[in-house]
């Protein structure tokens, strides 16, 4: 029965971890899988998280099962990072929340209990988009579509042929839109284009699912999210998949939620018995773990502080090496606009070259990215930059 398969390629992004890791040039730089690194280049766990953990392993004292729906206090505690501890929603209980296995699995429940809602579903994704939207949404059997977004030519998002496919969808549509620091991107949507997607969307029916990964990540946790929280206020339904992989470091604990906003608290108990049947049927429930820990550092006021300070040094630093690598660029007088790197937002941006000049990154100087040319900016630290940036040069 197996005899006729073959190995399938490396996953785009996935793949460039082992890559890396069999690399022997001392030089070598990992600008691929999007993690946030440190000065030297490691991954710590944050301080907060660690706290967290040593408190919950004090504490926790059975591994029972918790139910269906996941940590209580986590969904509820993302219910209120995403959409506003005063949000007029969240007060009217019209949203259910699952604990998900990362953002990948609220990706996956979502799409799954949006194709039994209704055959012949299409979701729309931005082009282009995170390179395991696809895969994952399809194989809920649902269909895909793309629908315009960036602009090679500005490096920037090209709302207005947005706009006018969004005006062509209906209600058998789904619009999935980045939340923030758009993958792979860095290119996000501004405040009115919010507002003029929430006002398509009443005048179309179609629904928005939204992906938030990096909250924190681009100009800070209230900001990251007022798009969001400005869509969720103008429509009545809309599903939200989160993820603490980034913002909380707890990539491996894979921990999120997907939230489902609805019309009124009985359709959201509902949801919430369809949504944990999806899971179940699936995987049976999420993880624990990281939902504790997330729960613990969002409901303790010091933690809480500590872990706000400890993201937005993440972000700033973030900001500061997009303006360290342009400097560098600019002064080696590469004879292209890069200006957009300090323009984007969130731990990518897309450097707009050649498939042929990334192998060549990779191949000549070890500087590992992924294909579409997408770096994550948080893999620079100060002792690369001039390396990048001449490889870079060499290249381009
Ligand atoms: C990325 O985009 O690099 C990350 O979200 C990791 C992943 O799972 O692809």
């Amino acid at each position: 029965m197996f005899d006729q398969l073959n190995a399938l390629p490396a996953d785009p992004l996935l793949g460039l971890i082992g890559a890396f890791r069999e690399d022997s040039n001392p030089d070598k730089v990992d600008l691929g899988v999007g993690v946030y690194k440190d000065e030297t280049g490691h991954t710590a766990i944050m301080t907060s998280i660690q706290k967290a953990a040593k408190r919950h392993m004090e504490t926790e004292n059975s591994k029972t099962y918790i139910g269906p729906g996941g940590v209580v206090g986590f969904v509820e505690g993302i219910k209120q990072l995403v959409l506003g501890a005063d949000s007029s929603i969240l007060m009217d209980s019209r949203v259910s929340g699952l604990q998900t296995p990362g953002g990948c699995g609220a990706l996956r429940v979502g799409s799954e209990f949006l194709s039994r809602m209704k055959e012949d579903l299409t979701v729309w994704v931005s082009d282009p988009t995170w390179a395991n939207h696809i895969p994952l949404i399809s194989a809920a059997g649902l269909k895909i579509k793309t629908y315009p977004y960036f602009d090679n030519t500005t490096s920037a998002v090209n709302f207005d042929a947005m706009d006018a496919k969004l005006a062509e969808l209906g209600p058998s549509d789904i619009v999935l839109l980045h939340g923030c620091c758009h993958n792979p991107t860095g290119a996000d949507l501004s405040f009115e284009h919010w507002q003029r997607i929430a006002e398509r969307a009443n005048k179309q029916g179609f629904i928005p699912f939204v992906d938030i990964a990096y909250q924190g990540l681009g100009d800070g946790i209230i900001e990251d999210v007022k798009g969001v929280r400005y869509l969720s206020s103008q429509v009545e339904e809309m599903l939200i998949a989160t993820s603490c992989s980034k913002n909380y470091g707890l990539y491996r604990e894979r921990t999120g939620t997907l939230l489902v906003q609805t019309k009124n608290a009985s359709q959201a108990k509902a949801i919430e018995t369809q949504i944990q049947d999806v899971a179940r049927a699936n995987y049976s429930m999420s993880p624990a773990y990281g939902g504790f820990l997330v729960d613990i550092v969002l409901h303790d006021a010091a933690l809480r502080t500590e872990w706000e300070n400890e993201l937005n040094s993440m972000a700033v630093r973030v900001k500061s090496l997009r303006r360290n690598l342009l400097e560098k660029i600019e002064q080696r007088g590469i004879n292209k606009d890069f200006s957009f790197i300090t323009q984007q937002k969130g731990m990518f941006t897309y450097l707009g070259i050649t498939k042929e000049q990334v192998q060549r990154l990779r191949n000549e100087f070890s500087i590992y990215m992924a294909d579409s040319s997408r770096i994550n900016v948080a893999g620079l630290n100060t002792h690369c930059l001039d390396y990048v940036a001449d490889a870079l040069k060499a290249v381009v």
